[in-house]
């Protein structure tokens, strides 16, 4: 295929080249998407869908938003990398604006969320050892199960998807798994005094968008901090006004020890994630001993200023609260009239419905391709469960619109 010289590919000709050249570590749903504008994404033939997954939540500003893109544009002809063998004229700029934004001293710049994860888990043993004193080599984290903290070998050594861990061991040891939304569990956990820190998503978005009780953040925060335990709240998929506040773990008026960000920091143009942290916590951590020849780079740090300003110069915490609410009483509504759907559950617009089939039927899979044809882009998260989250820029007849897209296309199911 001459597809090196040639404009345009066909949606076929994108999904062979992929296929034949790439690997084979995703399974998409057949579409191939060439534009997107907004909540809007258009494939290569030119048909428009709405986008109701928005990269994992990476996308809450919507495609393409215009300061976003001047901001990476403009930086990215004045300077793009110097790495941090240098200073450069706006890693501390985006450093001061990102702290004061999050109400944390510093900050410590990466790029991939799970790169994110790894530098808080690092930051946590590091500070086990030195500031609470915990032997050498000791130091253990609680995690929850159905975590989803990303894909590196540490990061899968204490997940309990079968694909995400079969036949990448050995296992990194000093994790200690607990259900998630079990308050016991935890309390029982951090008996060990070993315990140096517990991570937790405050609403697992992978795992299906599965909601905890209310008061358990807040309550899991309380316990940690009673047993000098740090808490560590991974909001890469949950952060920046995806569940209608800035932070999910605000709905509980919890300020974790370490917050870790990704996605939607950089609006989805560029990657860029972050740990945030006080100094007593930090402080820890000195030249050498962690890093990333991308982190910080003047691009990301000017990405993720204008990325944030638009979180707040629009609302979109505020618009992402109230289309959530608008959502899941609609979407209750067909829960009640028709038997394919079990229930929707989320918070903001990071929601999910449940579809009343066996976990390992492909009716969840086969309602996103009819969702696809009749013009809006979701997928199945596990088994049975569709995850629906759209760019928070939508707006109220836009979302009645994909209302009525996917009650049409479950009820003709
Ligand atoms: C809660 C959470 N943590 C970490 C990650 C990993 O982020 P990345 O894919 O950028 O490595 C994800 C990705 O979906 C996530 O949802």
């Amino acid at each position: 295929m001459e597809t090196t010289m040639k404009e345009k590919l066909t949606s076929q000709e994108a999904i062979d080249l992929e296929n034949k050249y790439g690997a084979h570590n995703y399974h998409p749903l057949p579409v191939v998407l060439s534009k997107g504008k907004g909540v809007y994404v258009w494939d290569a033939e030119g048909k428009q869908y709405y986008d109701f997954l928005s990269a994992y939540s990476a996308v809450n500003q919507g495609h393409s938003h215009p300061k976003i893109v001047k901001a990476l544009t403009d930086q990215a002809s004045t300077l793009a990398l110097t790495s941090r063998a240098f200073y450069n004229d706006v890693l501390g700029v985006y450093e001061k604006y990102i702290t004061e934004y999050f109400g944390f001293d510093k900050v410590l710049p990466m790029n991939s969320g799970a790169e994110a994860v790894e530098t808080a888990l690092k930051l946590t043993r590091k500070w086990a050892y030195e500031k609470k004193g915990i032997a050498e080599n000791e130091a253990k984290i609680i995690v929850c199960e159905n975590n989803f903290h990303g894909r590196t070998t540490t990061i899968i050594s204490f997940s309990n998807d079968p694909d995400a861990r079969k036949n990448f061991g050995p296992y990194t040891p000093g994790f200690i798994k607990i259900p998630y939304n079990d308050i016991n569990a935890l309390e029982e956990a951090l008996k060990d005094n070993n315990v140096a820190g517990f991570m937790a998503e405050p609403i697992q978005g992978e795992a299906g968008v599965y909601v905890p009780d209310e008061g358990y953040i807040s309550e899991a925060s309380a316990l940690c901090k009673a047993a000098g335990v740090l808490f560590i709240a991974d909001e890469v998929q949950t952060g920046i006004a995806r569940t209608g506040k800035l932070l999910a773990v605000d709905h509980e008026n919890v300020k974790p020890d370490v917050l870790i960000l990704g996605k939607a920091i950089s609006g989805g143009v560029y990657p860029v994630s972050a740990v945030l942290a006080n100094d007593s916590i930090m402080e820890v951590i000195r030249p050498g001993e962690h890093g990333s020849t991308f982190g910080g780079n003047p691009l990301a740090a000017k990405v993720a200023i204008a990325a944030l300003e638009v979180i707040k110069d629009e609302k979109l915490a505020e618009n992402a609260e109230k289309l959530g609410q608008l959502f899941r009483a609609e979407i209750n509504k067909l829960v009640d009239e028709c038997d394919l759907v079990k229930l929707v559950r989320g918070k903001g617009l990071l929601n999910a419905i449940v579809i009343n089939d066996s976990e390992d039927s492909s009716t969840a899979w086969d309602i996103c391709m009819k969702l696809r044809d009749n013009g809006l882009l979701a997928k199945p998260t596990h088994g049975n469960i569709i995850r629906f989250a759209p760019p928070l820029v939508m707006n109220e007849e836009q979302l009645m619109d994909c209302v009525s897209i996917i009650k049409k296309t479950i009820l003709e199911f």
